[in-house]
């Protein structure tokens, strides 16, 4: 049995108590022992989010959904991993959204992975096709083809293991993720494929009762 990794992306969503109610609508039937629950939140509620986590004993672990690429110091506004140590364990890194709309480029996500690395979290790092620069040292990779994410449309399982074949063949021992519109529906069928050892989840994400389904789809799939 592969190692599998469910991880949820709220992108820019939910309140306090949106994401209190959602711990708490949370009730997936079981959770199979090979699998991995990665919740990426927004800053301003992981720390609820960590307590909510905890007083209903879930087996979720929690990330963040980008880093500064400066350590701790005088840079108004931004979120160093130091500051983030004891809240998350795990940062996502090179989202298509952070490069389209953040001028994100390699230079800058390779100095915001060597921050997340010194503070000892776990790197999922996304990118949008098997060539792509990835910096050393990274846990996990996301391979989230940009037409598929939030347009409903995933891309064809086949299609989807070409590209993380050629990912896992490149970058060894690295799980490799499929991101793009998946859902409860389609998750099995990417999971059925060879090189894909998981989802990176945006919209199904947001309900707790549709990521409830999601964590029985995988723990139910052999
Ligand atoms: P989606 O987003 O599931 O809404 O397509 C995935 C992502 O951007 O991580």
């Amino acid at each position: 049995m592969k190692q599998l990794y469910l991880v949820a992306n709220w992108k820019s969503n939910k309140t306090v108590e949106e994401a209190q109610n959602w711990i708490l609508q949370l009730k997936f039937s079981k959770k199979s022992d090979n699998l991995t629950i990665i919740l990426c939140a927004p800053y301003t509620i992981l720390a609820v989010l960590k307590y909510a986590i905890g007083q209903s004993q879930l087996p979720i672990s929690l990330g963040a959904q980008t880093v500064s690429s400066f350590p701790n110091g005088a840079y108004t506004g931004e979120i160093s991993a130091q500051m983030l140590k004891g809240l998350v364990e795990h940062v996502i890194i090179g989202h298509s959204e952070r490069r389209k709309y953040f001028n994100e480029n390699d230079t800058m996500l390779f100095e915001k992975t060597g921050q997340a690395k010194l503070a000892n979290m776990k790197i999922i790092y996304c990118v949008e096709n098997w060539n792509m620069f990835i910096p050393p040292g990274v846990s996990k990779i996301a391979y989230e083809p940009v037409t598929a994410i939030g347009s409903g449309k995933a891309e064809d399982p086949n299609t989807a293991e070409d590209v993380c074949r050629r990912l896992k063949e490149k970058h060894r021992g690295i799980p490799i993720l499929y991101g793009g519109s998946v859902t409860s529906e389609n998750i099995v069928m990417f999971l059925k494929q060879p090189s894909i050892d998981g989802a990176l989840v945006g919209g199904a994400s947001l309900d707790a009762l549709q990521f409830a389904h999601l964590v029985d789809a995988v723990s139910s799939y052999e």
